[in-house]
């Protein structure tokens, strides 16, 4: 096993021989010297391998450029240029792979829009190699503060029969032949002839199994793929993202709120701890300040706020929205960044939303029109976390169930956990691209995820 680049960035100069391997991201030629820097992912800086051109054939040097895959041996030298410690001084140079001229990632500042066209080769970007090592630094701590926690991994399934968010976003999974689709007597789709013997469909969420298990284990948490076919095509929806969704008994919204802001907290503060040098990129190259603004969120209580306070404040502001606000209505993000960007300036939640905007399975309020439901906004970004207490109450439930049109049979089996040794508990899933927005300052969620699906776009 040969060391990654970052840790042959921190040798200190000796006669050993070390091996590197890496693509090159710069040549540089003058008249005795050649200077290829290579990067294996490992960090943003590369290794500069300085090759003696005399002691080195040429041809082979001429084949490599920009791209090419190649190992490097040497010693590590004291650098003479400014720019960085030490370098590799080779004795052993070897092409692995070529690379053409045609090469996509030629050396400039490419835009993210060209980027994602080359979703297949981003990766071999600054920008790009800094958002996925964040990413990857973030779902080790999501793991770190549960596991630390007590709580419980749980996979639910992602072929779902039932519909969590009661929005009908769902993406059907079949395998009945399109062209010719098996009708009963009445006409309508013959269900019983399909892979499953009923509709199925990719999950929205993973709570209400979710629950299930908070039910017996009392702490636990999901973190995986979510799938919704919503028509939105903006710079924070996608259409298959990851979800991380714990769920706690014995647990009412106030604890749901306190996990919350921990675990944001805990999240940010690993990766600004893990992850020094890749923040401070985002800081000057993608937004200014992103880590002074973390480190302000960390330090910083949560505001917290009522729906109905909300709407108090952003009310006499309707002349500045596209979407003037009353009571009722639902927020949109222009209304949770003027929340949190311009009155409490810090990330808010909002709590005690109107029954009619939110899902069948939130605590009723004793008022009869608002539910137990907390919405985490973050500047810039808007919504982050959407949670809530559960309606515990076997009555209740299936009262609400019957106003929206839902069958209580359909959820018999989530019906009968309010039977069965019922609890107080509450949950709230966090959007983990959004999550790395808000930590890498990068303005669209196209870009925090290796492959984007979206409205009319399913590349590679
Ligand atoms: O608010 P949502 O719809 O809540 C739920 O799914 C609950 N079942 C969570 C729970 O209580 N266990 O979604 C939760 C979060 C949102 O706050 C947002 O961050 C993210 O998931 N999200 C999306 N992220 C990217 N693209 C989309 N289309 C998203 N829809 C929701
Ligand atoms: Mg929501």
């Amino acid at each position: 096993m040969q060391d990654r680049i970052k840790a042959i960035l921190q040798l200190e100069p000796s006669d050993a021989t070390v091996k590197a391997e890496g693509w090159v991201r710069t040549k540089r030629d003058s008249k005795n010297v050649c200077f290829l820097e290579i990067n294996d992912g490992s960090c943003l800086k590369g290794l500069q391998c300085v090759i003696d051109k005399a002691k080195t054939d040429t041809a082979l040097l001429d084949r490599i450029g920009t791209g090419a895959s190649i190992t490097a041996e040497g010693r590590i030298v004291s650098s003479q240029g400014g720019n960085q410690k030490t370098e590799m001084a080779v004795e052993t140079l070897t092409l692995i792979g070529e690379c053409p001229a045609d090469y996509p990632l030629q050396k400039k500042r490419h835009t993210v829009e060209f980027l994602r066209e080359k979703a297949y080769l981003r990766p071999r970007t600054n920008l790009f190699g800094a958002v996925m090592r964040v990413r990857s630094t973030m779902a080790y701590a999501v793991h770190s503060f549960f596991q630390e926690n007590g709580f419980v991994y749980v996979n639910t399934p992602l072929i779902s029969a039932s519909d969590c968010e009661g929005a009908g976003a769902q993406f059907q999974v079949t395998t009945l032949d399109l062209e010719n689709v098996p009708k009963t007597e009445d006409g309508k789709v013959d269900y019983s002839k399909d892979f499953f013997g009923k509709m199925a469909n990719l999950t929205v969420s993973g709570q209400l199994e979710g629950e299930t298990y908070a039910t017996a284990m009392k702490n636990i948490y999901t973190f995986g793929p979510t799938f919704r076919a919503e028509n939105s095509n903006t710079a924070r929806h996608l259409a298959e993202f990851w979800m991380i969704e714990p769920e706690m008994a014995f647990c009412t919204l106030e604890g749901d709120m306190e996990w919350a802001e921990k675990f944001l907290k805990y999240v940010f503060s690993y990766v600004l701890e893990k992850n020094a040098e890749d923040m401070e990129f985002f800081s000057k190259f993608v937004l200014d300040g992103v880590v002074d603004t973390l480190r302000h969120v960390i330090e910083s209580p949560f505001a917290h706020m009522t729906y109905t306070e909300a709407i108090k404040v952003l009310e006499p502001e309707n002349d500045r929205f596209e979407f003037p606000v009353k009571w009722g209505v639902e927020i949109q993000s222009e209304h949770e960044r003027f929340l949190t960007e311009e009155v409490a300036k810090r990330p808010v939640i909002v709590t005690d939303y109107p029954k009619d905007i939110k899902a069948f399975y939130m605590k009723m309020n004793d008022d009869g029109e608002t539910v137990r439901a907390m919405d985490v906004l973050a500047p810039r970004l808007g919504e982050i976390i959407g949670g809530s207490e559960r309606e515990y109450r076997y009555d209740v439930l299936v009262k609400r169930m019957n106003e929206l049109g839902l069958k209580p049979e359909d959820y018999w089996w989530y019906l009968d956990l309010r039977k069965y040794g019922t609890v107080p508990h509450a949950g709230f899933g966090l959007g983990f691209e959004r999550a790395v927005q808000y930590v890498t300052g990068v303005a669209n969620i196209r870009d925090v995820i290796p492959y984007p699906r979206y409205v009319k776009s399913c590349e590679y």
